[in-house]
């Protein structure tokens, strides 16, 4: 990770759940974070329990579905710190009625977040690491979900699953497109099973084995901490069919 150290790294949706964690992580390990979400308050706080580790915690209020609050928080980026070296994709959300039968603006809601920011925050992102030359390393933060469709509790939630399958694809291609414009910036996807944090209902992790965010975040840690010639394309982490936890 020493390659790391007072570099500067974006993770959206850092308010909690697998982006806290990382952000938490980072920062311990001496890598200036800001932190993209909607809840200021919770950032407020975890930048407070984090002001005597290595690192800075810099919480920017961003709601990734709309363009603007990116464009200005990355504008905001370049000004104070310069430059951008990782970017980790994960805001997530899902909504639990049938896509048969949803409205179209909670189907508009999952691929506004799921899909179209992770790809904006990408395109902002990698033209300060271009300008820098920067070979930085880009994370996206899919799910077993955006693999193969799950039915679980009578839904499928919705537009989740078509909405981290065409992440997995934009991973693709912006990894062909990096290297066609000579930029060694890395692409992982990773593809969390079960993870408790607020965004599964609660009783899931009454039937279901699961995994924590600090499982994910060790996991990209690793990812993070491979050789600048080496790229881990694709990560799934899940926890151990049946293993069920007190
Ligand atoms: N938990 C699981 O079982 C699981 C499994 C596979 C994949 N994942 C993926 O892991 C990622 C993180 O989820 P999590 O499990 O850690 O859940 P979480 O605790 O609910 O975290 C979701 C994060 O996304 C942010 N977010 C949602 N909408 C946003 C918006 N419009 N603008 C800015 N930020 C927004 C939330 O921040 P604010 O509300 O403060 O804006 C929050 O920080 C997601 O991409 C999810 O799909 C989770």
């Amino acid at each position: 990770m020493d390659r790391w150290i007072n570099k500067v790294a974006v993770i959206t949706g850092a308010s909690s759940g697998i982006g806290e964690d990382l952000a938490r992580e980072l920062v311990k390990k001496n890598v200036n974070v800001v932190g993209l979400a909607r809840r200021i308050d919770n950032m407020q706080k975890i930048k407070e329990s984090l002001k005597n580790e290595k690192g800075s915690f810099y919480p920017i209020k961003c709601d990734v579905s709309k363009e603007e609050d990116i464009v200005k928080a990355f504008q905001w980026i370049e000004k104070n710190l310069k430059t951008v070296d990782i970017l980790v994709n994960n805001a997530g959300v899902y909504t639990s009625d049938l896509c048969i039968e949803s409205s179209t603006e909670n189907i508009k809601k999952v691929i506004d977040v799921n899909l179209i920011a992770p790809t904006v925050c990408t395109k902002e992102a990698v033209k300060i690491m271009r300008k820098n030359n920067t070979a930085g390393h880009i994370i996206n933060i899919d799910s077993v979900a955006g693999q193969g469709v799950k039915f679980y509790e009578s839904t499928a939630l919705n537009m989740y699953s078509p909405s981290k399958f065409a992440l997995k694809a934009v991973s693709q291609v912006v990894e062909l497109e990096l290297e066609y414009v000579k930029n060694h910036t890395k692409v992982t996807t990773i593809f969390p099973g079960l993870v408790k944090t607020e965004m599964p209902p609660e009783i899931a992790f009454k039937h279901l084995p699961y995994v924590d965010s600090k499982d994910i975040t060790d996991s990209i840690i690793y990812v993070l901490s491979t050789p600048p010639h080496v790229q881990i394309k694709e990560l799934t982490i899940t926890p151990v069919p049946g293993y069920m936890r007190q």
